[in-house]
């Protein structure tokens, strides 16, 4: 399992044979210096390598991967020019973005060009995410401004969340089929803060956390910054295989497993109530914390929206995340977790010594933003449904050779090229302002989805139909298959 680990070793070195683990066995097999260079860039920048990290001496390098120590040299100079390493004199060559650049998880979120002064990102397919629903937000702000007054006598701290918004919450869960008391939810600043939370309280260093394979990205970012060991299970477009996933619990025991059964990032995929069932049953039997990411699960477009996965007996060992980034805006910092009202004390002891407390203003507004949520959400599905319609007709258009399938519900396809060229096409595409998720970004091993992108249908559909003509301009003009070809994009 080397290869899903992150290294973030104590004394911060990674060996030669670590390092060696984490390349693409392309780059191994046929090491030059630029592809070697490139590699190990796409490793700091994937966060697989961590930042301030010391890397294996030339010598040993050129050894554990079989290369002239003159080509590791060489492929260190280039870094260093780049701006991703740096060498001190007699204590070795350290990790480190180049200056201005956008660290890991923030770098799909400003687009792959990193952080630009007037905002302009180009055309952003690498956010699987919507601007927010206009009229609700400034009414939700209306309203939120009324409340405030009241509110702001106190001091203002409320870490396990604002009440009224625990109890709103709550009863949503309840109406969805899953019964729930105020005290067992905790308000987070979105699921991303949920997720690493539970994975702070559950797991410590070392331990085994199974993900699906390939999943949603920050949150494997989450795990390697928290130091623990990734196993996977796989899923499809077509779904999971549970014999599988069942068999892969039973041997490896993890402490938590992580999933997204509701159009699962990026897959797309829902998963059927009687797998549902097969997961809680195992990971109950194994004793392993189950976190069920429901943050696109409202997202239902050709089906009712699932019950939660937790709506059945014998659940307390799940812990369900979610959020308004999907169903609103990723602006309002809200999303929550459902647990045993034990947990959530104990998450809440943890989050205030992350960060005190979530923003009352923001609480204020998700409070109106849910209120609204039934007149709402059809609305933005009925966009959604439009997007989608016009990003497949965009592809249909300009590039016949991908496919794909369509999904029930969620907000982006898992396109397949038919060739694995998606990191080189990502960057090419980045060259003229398309930013865009290369599958191996989603991938729990390193070098593994090249065959795939994932196209959100979130933006208008010219600005889509622009993004695909583009894309596939990059790969008609031929995306270098081979790694180490010249990436004017990246080399300084
Ligand atoms: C599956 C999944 N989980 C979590 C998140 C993070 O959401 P939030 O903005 O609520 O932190 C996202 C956002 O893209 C997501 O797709």
């Amino acid at each position: 399992m080397a290869n899903g680990r992150v290294v973030h070793t104590a004394d911060r070195m990674i060996g030669s044979r670590q390092l060696a683990a984490l390349l693409p066995a392309e780059v191994v097999a046929r090491p030059g210096y630029r592809s070697l260079a490139d590699a190990v860039r796409t490793l700091i920048l994937d966060g697989r390598v961590a930042l301030h990290v010391r890397l294996p001496a030339e010598r040993e390098l050129a050894e554990a991967v079989g290369a002239s120590r003159a080509t590791v040299t060489a492929a260190y100079d280039l870094l260093r020019q780049s701006g991703y390493v740096r060498s001190r004199r007699g204590s070795g060559t350290w990790t480190e973005l180049p200056d201005g650049h956008a660290p890991v998880g923030a770098h799909a979120l400003v687009g792959a060009g990193g952080y630009s002064a007037d905002g302009d990102t180009g055309i952003d397919l690498a956010i699987a995410a919507m601007g927010a629903p206009e009229d609700s937000l400034t009414d939700a702000l209306a309203r939120a401004a009324v409340r405030l007054p009241l509110l702001a006598r106190s001091p203002g701290y409320h870490p396990f969340g604002l009440p009224d918004l625990r109890a709103a919450v709550a009863d949503r869960f309840t109406r969805r089929g899953l019964p729930t008391r105020p005290e067992q939810i905790l308000v987070t600043a979105g699921a991303q803060q949920a997720f690493a939370l539970v994975v702070g309280l559950l797991c410590r260093p070392g331990d085994r956390v199974v993900t699906e394979n390939p999943t949603y990205a920050n949150a494997l970012d989450a795990l390697r910054h928290a130091r623990l060991r990734t196993g996977s299970i796989a899923v499809s477009d077509t779904g999971w295989d549970l014999d599988i996933a069942e068999s892969t619990l039973r041997q490896t025991v993890p402490r938590l497993a992580y999933v997204i059964p509701d159009f699962h990032n990026p897959t797309g995929s829902l998963m059927p109530p009687e797998q549902r069932r097969r997961l809680l049953d195992v990971t109950r039997a194994t004793g392993t914390w189950l976190v069920v990411d429901e943050t696109i699960a409202d997202i239902a477009l050709d089906v009712p929206p699932a019950a939660p996965l937790a709506s059945r007996s014998g659940a307390d060992h799940v812990l369900t995340i979610g959020s308004l980034s999907k169903t609103h805006w990723g602006g309002v910092r809200v999303g929550w977790v459902r647990a045993t009202a034990k947990l959530i004390t104990e998450l809440t002891a943890l989050r205030v010594s992350t960060d005190m407390t979530g923003s009352v203003l923001d609480q204020l507004v998700a409070l109106h933003l849910l209120a609204d949520l039934d007149r709402s959400l059809p609305l933005r599905l009925d966009q959604l449904r439009e997007r989608r319609a016009a990003l497949v007709a965009s592809l249909e258009r300009h590039t016949p050779e991908w496919s794909w399938r369509t999904q029930p519900g969620g907000l982006s396809l898992w396109v397949d090229l038919g060739e694995p060229v998606s990191s080189a096409l990502a960057e090419r595409a980045a060259a003229v302002g398309v930013h865009i998720g290369r599958g191996a970004r989603f991938g729990v091993d390193p070098g593994t989805f090249e065959h795939r992108l994932r196209i959100p249908y979130t933006l208008p559909a010219d600005r889509l139909d622009e993004g695909v003509r583009l894309l596939a301009q990059a790969f008609h003009d031929g995306v270098p298959l081979a790694p180490g070809v010249e990436r004017p994009y990246w080399v300084a």
